[in-house]
């Protein structure tokens, strides 16, 4: 079942990618969203979704607090 809480996820540049990883014994990428500078994407943790990757730049905010995830120079 979804949880109620959310997480928002907006893009600071181009092709950012939000990736789900799977729920249970193995965790793999199940879905790649891909989202361009200014998308905001917001999403849960569900019954298969137990992680979330933010690949590329993007500001993050979580009952946790504000992050900003960067690409590698
Ligand atoms: N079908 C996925 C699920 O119910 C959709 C999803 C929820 C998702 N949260 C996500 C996909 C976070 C990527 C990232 O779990």
């Amino acid at each position: 079942m979804a949880q109620t809480e959310y997480i928002v996820i907006r893009a600071e540049e181009d092709g950012v990618h939000v990736i789900g990883l799977t729920r249970g014994t193995d965790t793999k990428f199940h879905h790649s969203e891909k989202l361009d500078r200014g998308e905001v994407m917001i999403a849960q943790f569900t019954e298969h979704t137990s992680a979330i990757k933010i690949r590329g730049k993007a500001e993050i905010q979580t009952t946790h607090g504000q992050v900003f995830s960067e690409t590698k120079k």
